[in-house]
């Protein structure tokens, strides 16, 4: 295969993973800001989630964007996986040992295992709640609305669910401390005055975002109300 046109695939292939990295982080913002209802175990609190969440699963603009969103999940974890490959059959000596670079952290080169483990996570948890929620045939709360909180405050009162949760979002906080920053260089926006501005924020997101969803499941299992 002619060498430009292995680097012209793969070149486009992490323009795809970028857009569909970016977007994820989107919607990661929005899924956290949906989640942090569960902090309110009050009886209100809690009519107001299930409230919430029929919403988003039935609202028609909603439902377009979620498909759209399942799509991008499978096409990133797809073409990721691919990138990995084709990124190991290029170098078949693994001169990156002997090439340290300032830039280089462990996370950085294990992207395709982090985000491995965390399309386990997205199963499961698709599995556990989006599932459920859909066709679980779930009780209903004094609204008539499906009561999805009492489902998630009992997992998250066994303490192994709530190990696992806090684990996987200790993966994702390195998918994106590498991932964030990488995204914006693999669109090729790369500006001195920027990029260290980008650098910073990707930190600050890869950190905060993944402590906050952690948070939840350990404050319900806490304080379960
Ligand atoms: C919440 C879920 C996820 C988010 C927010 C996310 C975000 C990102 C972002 C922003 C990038 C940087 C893209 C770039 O360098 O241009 C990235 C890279 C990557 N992601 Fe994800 N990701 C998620 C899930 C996954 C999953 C499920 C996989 C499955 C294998 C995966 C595999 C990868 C790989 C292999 C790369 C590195 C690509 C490369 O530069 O060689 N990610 N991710």
């Amino acid at each position: 295969m002619a060498r430009s046109a292995l680097l012209g695939s793969s070149l486009t292939k992490k323009y795809w993973m970028a857009l569909t990295g970016l977007f994820l982080c989107l919607f990661l913002v929005i899924h956290l800001a949906g989640n942090l209802q569960l902090l309110d175990a009050s009886p209100e609190g809690r009519l107001k989630f299930n409230a919430y969440a029929r919403f988003m699963t039935t609202f028609p603009v909603i439902k377009v964007v979620s498909y759209l969103l399942y799509f991008s999940i499978l096409f990133h974890a797809f073409d990721g996986i691919l990138l990995a490959v084709q990124n190991r059959q290029a170098r078949p000596t693994r001169y990156v040992k002997e090439k340290p670079s300032a830039n280089r952290t462990w996370y950085s080169g294990q992207m395709a295992l982090l985000g491995s483990l965390l399309l386990v996570f997205i199963v499961l948890h698709m599995k556990h709640f989006w599932y459920e929620m859909h066709w679980g045939g779930l009780p209903l709360d004094s609204e008539g609305n499906t009561d999805l909180f009492t489902v998630v405050a009992e997992a998250y009162r066994q303490p192994l669910y709530v190990v696992l949760y806090v684990a996987s979002m200790a993966v994702l906080a390195f998918h994106l401390l590498h991932g964030f920053q990488s995204a914006f260089q693999s669109l090729g926006l790369n500006h001195p005055r920027y990029t260290p501005i980008i650098k910073n924020v990707g930190v600050f997101f890869g950190v905060v975002v993944p402590i906050l969803f952690a948070l939840i499941p350990v404050w319900m299992f806490a304080f379960p109300g």
